[in-house]
């Protein structure tokens, strides 16, 4: 690579003189006068509110095909001081895997190799991977064994269990950091560490404690769950004019205590009414079913009979192609959840998310103020996602790994509010939009900490200084994600990472 007089031109130089190969570590670096620079970059950038010319680009880009090239990178890194940020699949949703106000290099994780050992119902899982991929090749060797991954199949591995990590079987088997038996991983100093040579403070720390804190996973081994050879799916939506406010109402009272083998959603977004073209609600509500229709019925006849499930309602089909379903990506062939390329399925590419958790069902009134929020012009492609908690999320302590939303909490809210190419200049309305209707629900959700959901992540609920990361500061917004697990985080952060080499605007910070 050629040496201009460019402020990273040490870092490069560091690199070759590090690599045992300087022929190989040369074809994994992007400068920015590298014709690939911006397609490497722009490759997993999945927030376009972080891809425009303002914002703040990494002066390398380093894609190690090497175990030596991730140590090559830490070491140099530290030695010019230049801020490391650890890309996987690039979901994060305040774009930190790929921005950062100080001069950065963006390590992307390529590794993706998913090895599944089906009789010892194991997988070891590369970082890089997505978890289409990982589905993809536990399905090809069996039908009866998924991991409790999350629902959407272009999101890194790295990433998701970095932050704890949600979908379709976490009410049966809890989040993905929950399902982690082992980890492959380096820090600050290059070592490659495991569960045994790690400890397992860190080894607690790295499931949940948000990625970007501690080091760089470059696999985990993950714990495969059984699963029906048949399970069921269903999607049943209800305007207001359908009694949709009153079905809500009852599913907060319910929906926590149906079977561990559902993961019962409501989703609301406003559509125009056809009938005089003013806009109203629709709300769908939908689930997993772990069993089969005739199994499922009766059970939604029992404890939930005014939405009126019906057979035609539901579909049953494998559990791999109930990810397709949810994805929206029914009738697909399989190979679809290998793709890479992102494709959101709620509406544009920019976008702005925050997350509640509610621990008593909320009044009629509180629910006609977010139907009425949700009827804003800023609104028009935003949704509203009830996710139902209970299950055994009410039966794993709060401290056994990082995540604490575990008893006590009847449903968690996703707010998403997105936007179109055209609509960018005005971004900020959008943005106002999603603090009002947080700010509207202060009432209504949990207080002292307000908690939220590490992987939907939200600068709004505080940050570090760039450069300087305060206990007290990081406590505003590591109390909300991490409740009292925030203190043990700290705890192995200082010793594993004392001088905060591994830093963003929400990374754990030392104890000085
Ligand atoms: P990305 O590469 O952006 O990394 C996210 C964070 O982890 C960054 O801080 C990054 O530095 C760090 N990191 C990445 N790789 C690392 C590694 N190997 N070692 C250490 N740190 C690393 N969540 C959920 O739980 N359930 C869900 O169903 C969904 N659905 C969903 C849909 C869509 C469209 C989006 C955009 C996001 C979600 N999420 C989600 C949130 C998602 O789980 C979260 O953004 C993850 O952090 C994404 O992981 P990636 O590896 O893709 O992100």
């Amino acid at each position: 690579f050629s040496m201009g007089a460019l402020p990273h031109e040490d870092f490069l130089q560091c690199l070759s003189l590090r690599s045992n190969d300087s022929s190989t570590i040369s074809s994994v670096i992007y400068t920015r006068n590298n014709p690939s620079y911006s397609t490497v970059l722009e490759s997993t950038i999945r927030n376009l509110r972080f891809n425009s010319t303002n914002t703040p680009k990494p002066l390398v880009i380093v894609t190690p095909s090497r175990t030596s090239h991730f140590q090559a990178t830490i070491y140099c890194s530290r030695k010019h001081g230049l801020q490391i940020r650890t890309r996987s699949g690039g979901h994060d949703y305040e774009g930190l895997s790929y921005v950062a106000k100080v001069p950065f290099v963006v390590v992307e994780v390529n590794f993706r190799s998913v090895d599944v050992d089906v009789e010892n119902r194991v997988a070891w899982v590369q970082a890089g991977a997505i978890l289409g991929e990982v589905y993809y090749r536990i399905a090809e060797k069996s039908r009866t064994l998924s991991f409790a991954g999350g629902v959407f199949h272009s999101i890194g591995v790295g990433g998701f269990i970095s932050g704890g990590g949600f979908g379709l079987l976490f009410r049966k088997y809890g989040t993905g950091g929950d399902n982690v038996i082992d980890a492959q991983f380096i820090d600050v100093n290059g070592r490659i560490l495991d569960r045994k040579s790690m400890g397992e403070d860190l080894f607690w720390a790295i499931r949940g404690g948000g990625g970007g804190s501690f080091g760089i996973v470059l696999a985990w081994k993950l714990k495969l769950v059984p699963v029906p050879a048949t399970v069921t799916v269903f999607s049943v939506s209800r305007t207001l004019e359908q009694n949709a406010t009153q079905l809500i109402l009852r599913w907060q009272e319910i929906a926590h205590q149906l079977p561990d083998e559902m993961n019962p959603d409501v989703s609301m977004f406003s559509v125009n009414s056809t009938q005089d073209g003013r806009k109203t609600i629709l709300a769908s509500f939908s689930s997993l079913f772990l069993g089969t229709i005739d199994e499922l019925l009766p059970i939604m006849q029992q404890r939930f009979p005014e939405l009126g499930l019906s057979s035609q309602d539901c579909s049953e089909m494998s559990w791999i192609e109930s990810i397709l379903y949810f994805n929206q990506l029914q009738n697909q062939p399989l190979e679809i959840l290998l793709n890479r390329t992102f494709r959101n399925p709620v509406g544009g590419q920019y976008y702005k998310i925050k997350s509640d958790y509610v621990k008593e069902p909320i009044s009629e009134t509180a629910l006609n103020g977010l139907f009425s929020r949700l009827s804003d012009e800023e609104a028009s492609s935003a949704i509203i996602i009830f996710m139902a908690y209970g299950g055994i999320m009410d039966r794993i302590p709060e401290d056994a790994t990082p995540f604490p939303h575990r008893a006590g909490n009847l449903y968690k809210i996703y707010y998403n509010v997105n936007w179109q190419e055209q609509d960018n200049v005005n971004s900020q309305k959008y943005i106002d939009w999603s603090r009002r209707v947080y700010n509207y629900m202060t009432p209504f959700v949990s207080k002292s900490p307000r908690e939220a959901y590490a992987n939907y992540r939200d600068l709004d609920i505080g940050s570090n200084n760039v450069g300087i990361t305060s206990y007290t500061q990081a406590s505003v917004w590591g109390r909300k994600y991490f409740k009292n697990n925030f203190d043990r985080l700290v705890q192995v952060k200082t010793k594993i990472d004392p001088e905060n080499f591994f830093k963003h605007e929400q990374s754990i910070p030392p104890l000085h």
